[in-house]
């Protein structure tokens, strides 16, 4: 039963992952398109929701759900640093997330004022989430 839980735990981390490294890639993109192509940005504006909505947010729901769950089932991950210094990261990451949501609202409004380079950064932050997380649930080093 546990195995079956983390399984399907690490298969909606890895689809998150996947929204949370593609759609502020999207929004490289969306920032470097001229105002007056109006059916380029249209484009943008769907595949931003449906990869936010479709993808990106039920995937971190099912991932966070199953992680509570394995902890509910083995209650003594809790008192591990490393469950600790993870759980951070994933606050972190959820924070990460809900950025993502407030700018595809943005976009949205034709609102943005950032540059595609401003974007170009902001798509590196998940990288430091994945190293990190990735390192403390397989070393656990403390
Ligand atoms: C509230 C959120 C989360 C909770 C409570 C949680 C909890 C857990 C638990 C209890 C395990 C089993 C650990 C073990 O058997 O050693 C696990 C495994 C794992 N989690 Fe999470 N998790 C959460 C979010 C995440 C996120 C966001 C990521 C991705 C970056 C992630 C990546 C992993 C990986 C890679 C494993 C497999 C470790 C192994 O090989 O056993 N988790 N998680």
């Amino acid at each position: 039963m546990f195995l079956w839980i983390k399984a399907f735990h690490l298969i909606a981390v890895v689809t998150w992952f996947a929204a949370l490294f593609y759609l502020p890639r999207l929004f490289v993109y969306h920032a470097m398109t001229d105002t007056t192509d109006t059916v380029g940005i249209a484009r943008f504006k769907v595949m931003e929701r449906k990869l936010l909505n479709g993808i990106m947010t039920p995937s971190m729901i099912i991932a966070v759900a199953l992680g509570i769950w394995m902890v509910m089932l083995v209650p003594d991950y809790m008192s591990q640093g490393w469950m600790h210094a993870k759980l951070t990261f994933v606050v972190l990451l959820i924070g990460y997330h809900h950025w993502c949501m407030k700018i595809v609202k943005t976009f949205r409004n034709d609102a943005n004022h950032r540059s595609h380079v401003w974007y170009r950064w902001f798509n590196e932050a998940p990288v430091i989430g994945l190293f990190a997380i990735t390192i403390l649930v397989i070393v656990k080093p403390f």
